[in-house]
């Protein structure tokens, strides 16, 4: 076999005039009767190859018989393309291979779709055919990136004396708040293990056992509806730290952050970063992932809006809700149909009955607002809807009128939607904010008990601890979130390590005591035996990555990803067993 000397980015101007030898599948075949050339692909780029049948009589007739796809070695010159000739989109776009001698190392099928072509092929038809699609250079970079991002983060923690711990797959379940992937055990009949949908319990135990600093670079796994930027497995970059406090925790990842997003994208990040509190987050951005690469702040006109006859508005305020809306700069723009149909139908998706709406207009020197509802409203009102947004001529109000948790829900996906549509944002931006000052407890009514905002887990601001028993709903935990763009890439919190305070948060979350028992019972009786002050983070690798390499698709970050019905469509797993694996398992399956 011939032995490459380069690979196909590699050659340039310079090496004219020497021998190599590359290696690679073919990309693309022109024959021109004459001359034929291909395009040879490895993954390091693409090199353009001449066989010429006068010169080189037997390798131009290998080459003839040569089609996409397939592997082959070439042995050559290199020399300068003709005047003119020259690609400047490749890096090797000023030279070409003169083929003296050629190997065919394997065939191929013609494939399901061109590599070179694939954007324009169904994701299906690519999922099944992973490997091939996995050849295209938008993929391998991604591959390359993902691979770059887990070294950088490894030898940036080994530096700072963090140890790299593997804790089990084969798991308990423990409370993360999704639902478990079960695995039945064989030799414990009628026994499960879980998949960990994280390690949080075991690096919380190892900061017990002294390790002191522990990372891990860990798949996850949670049996949740995937999403465009959810896998029901994923990869954290987990952390966790004695003897810290949550600065300690956050400037840590500031610095991470600001080095992959160097390296990777030569892009300088600002740090320290912002922070918002989450009830900032959730008053200026209706969620606790404000994207903030543009203002565009919701406000609360409930004051106003009770004051005017307009029926929907003042009927909500009497019933304790809000009218809640934002002001889209240039937003004139939409037609009538555009907002009655349309965005209205958007709001609706998440919950809204309905989107009011004014379109700001300067007539006669003064600014007016034009709607089918402004006679609901007297001059004053109007005035004053235009001043707390400070509307200007051309832009558009919209309002909806709901319960304040509908109302947030409806709206924060409306304003990122219009950010986009009216381009009121650099799309190269990063605006990163660490969102803080999250309730510990959210009241969940249908359950008539508090579930943790962020796990059971989770310490409180040390002055809120006392409203445990009289205001649990006012205490404030210390968790932070780092979110990106609208994006959460990563949360974490300083933990508990009393274990009478762990039994109270447990109880609050109404798990009794034999459940808890039976649950952590091993986790509550690590924290009696000394466990020191500890707090961590994990940041979502494939959401990195996403952002790394401009994609809103997670499959795209992941080699062999799921769909979403969480099915691999290469192997086409999940699949059936045989009944003889059921039986070992003491498993029947219900007709
Ligand atoms: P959390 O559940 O917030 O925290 O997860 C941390 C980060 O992981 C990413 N992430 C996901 N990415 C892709 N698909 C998913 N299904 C998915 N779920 C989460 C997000 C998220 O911010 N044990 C705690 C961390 C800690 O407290 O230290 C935890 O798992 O980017
Ligand atoms: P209607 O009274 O249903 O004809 O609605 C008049 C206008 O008010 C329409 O533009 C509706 O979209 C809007 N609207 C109705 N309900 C709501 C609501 N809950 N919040 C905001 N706007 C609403």
């Amino acid at each position: 076999m011939l032995k490459r000397t380069h690979n196909c980015g590699q050659l340039r101007i310079e090496d004219a005039g020497n021998s190599v030898t590359l290696a690679g599948w073919v990309q693309s075949y022109r024959d021109h009767g004459n001359l034929v050339f291909f395009d040879l692909r490895d993954r390091e780029g693409l090199t353009q190859l001449v066989f010429n049948p006068e010169n080189y009589p037997e390798a131009h007739n290998i080459a003839r018989t040569t089609r996409t796809e397939w592997v082959i070695a070439v042995k050559g010159k290199v020399q300068p393309r003709g005047e003119g000739l020259e690609n400047p989109k490749l890096q090797t776009g000023q030279i070409e291979i003169v083929v003296e001698e050629m190997q065919i190392l394997n065939q191929s099928k013609t494939p399901p779709f061109e590599v070179d072509n694939a954007d324009k092929t169904a994701e299906e038809t690519r999922l099944v055919n992973r490997y091939i699609d996995l050849r295209r250079p938008e993929m391998q970079n991604k591959l390359k990136v993902r691979h770059r991002v887990t070294k950088l983060a490894r030898d940036y923690f080994d530096k700072l004396g963090f140890w790299e711990i593997e804790t089990p797959m084969l798991a308990k379940s423990t409370p993360e708040g999704a639902r478990d992937f079960l695995v039945p055990s064989r030799l414990i009949k009628n026994s499960f293990y879980a998949l960990p949908q994280s390690p949080q319990l075991f690096k919380q135990i190892l900061m017990v056992s002294g390790v002191d600093k522990y990372f891990q670079i860990v798949r996850c796994f949670r049996d949740e509806d995937p999403r465009a930027d959810r896998q029901a497995e994923f990869t954290q970059i987990d952390v966790e730290a004695s003897f810290v406090d949550s600065n300690d925790i956050i400037g840590i990842h500031e610095n991470l952050i600001v080095k992959i997003w160097k390296e990777i994208l030569g892009k300088h990040i600002v740090a320290p970063m912002r922070r918002i509190t989450h009830k900032d987050a959730m008053d200026n951005y209706g969620n606790d992932r404000p994207d903030l690469r543009f203002e565009m702040k919701l406000k609360d006109i409930s004051d106003i809006a009770k004051q005017s006859s307009f029926k929907v508005f003042t009927s909500t305020v009497e019933k304790g809700g809000v009218v809640k809306g934002l002001c889209a700069t240039g937003g004139g723009k939409y037609s009538r149909s555009d907002i009655e149909k349309t965005l209205t139908t958007f709001v609706g998706d998440y919950g809204a009955k309905g989107l009011a709406w004014f379109k700001v207009k300067q007539e006669d020197g003064k600014l007016i607002l034009a709607s089918s509802i402004a006679k609901f409203f007297d001059a004053e009102q109007l005035d004053k809807i235009i001043e707390r947004f400070g509307a200007k001529d051309g832009d558009l109000l919209l309002f909806v009128a709901d319960k304040e948790v509908t109302a947030n829900k409806a709206l924060a996906p409306l304003r990122c939607r219009l950010g986009k549509e009216l381009k009121l944002y650099d799309e190269k931006k990063f605006e990163f904010v660490w969102v803080v000052d999250f309730p510990m407890f959210e009241w969940n009514e249908d359950e008539k008990r508090y579930d943790s905002l962020h796990h059971p887990f989770t310490a409180a601001v040390p002055e809120d601890l006392e409203k445990l028993e009289t205001n649990p709903a006012d205490i404030r935990s210390q968790a932070y979130d780092i979110v990106v763009n609208g994006s959460e890439i990563g949360g974490g919190s300083i933990r508990i390590h009393n274990p009478k305070i762990q039994e109270k948060v447990f109880e609050l979350l109404n798990i009794s005591k034999e459940q808890a028992a039976q649950q952590f019972g091993f986790f509550l009786k690590a924290l009696e035996y000394g466990a020191p002050p500890h707090g961590g983070i994990a940041l979502g690798l494939d959401r990195m990555v996403m952002l790394l390499t401009e994609t809103e698709n997670i499959r795209d970050v992941i080699a062999f990803p799921k769909t979403q019905r969480g099915q691999c469509l290469m192997t086409n797993a999940p699949s059936k067993v045989d009944q003889k694996q059921l039986d070992e398992l003491n498993i029947r399956i219900q007709k």
